[in-house]
């Protein structure tokens, strides 16, 4: 059993916060699915979920959806992130390559 059912991958992000936007919507009816955001930068990422909160119509609330923080200079913290979460939606740009032995990399789906 995994803490998280998705994590949004370079949340802080154009794509990331689009993402971040649709899954809101998405996910709040029916509820339950536990969800995060992460990145490199906690501060932003904060923010992102601040900006994106402005868009959602009352009864969808995001400001406490946890945060993890996890870079690709740093393949162990992407490497712990994989591993509390069933599907990673990856929006890291430009390309996002790593050399560490995890399947996720190259299809985005953790099983
Ligand atoms: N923009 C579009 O319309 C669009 C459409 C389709 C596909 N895409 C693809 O989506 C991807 C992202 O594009 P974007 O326009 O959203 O780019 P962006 O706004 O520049 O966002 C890039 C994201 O990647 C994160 N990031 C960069 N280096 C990182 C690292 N070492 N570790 C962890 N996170 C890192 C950034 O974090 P920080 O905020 O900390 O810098 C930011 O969250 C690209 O591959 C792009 O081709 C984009």
């Amino acid at each position: 059993m995994r803490e998280f059912d998705i994590i949004i991958f370079g949340a802080s992000g154009l794509t990331g916060r689009y993402a971040i936007e649709e899954l809101s919507h998405c996910v709040n009816k029916p509820p339950g699915i536990k969800w995060a955001i992460a990145g490199r930068n906690i501060e932003k990422l904060k923010s992102a979920l601040t900006s994106v909160q402005e868009y959602l119509p009352q009864g969808i609330d995001i400001r406490n959806i946890p945060i993890i923080k996890a870079d690709t200079q740093d393949p162990s913290s992407v490497h712990k992130m994989c591993k509390r979460t069933r599907l990673l939606l990856n929006c890291v740009g430009p390309i996002f390559h790593s050399d560490f032995d995890s399947k996720m990399m190259y299809d985005d789906v953790i099983k």
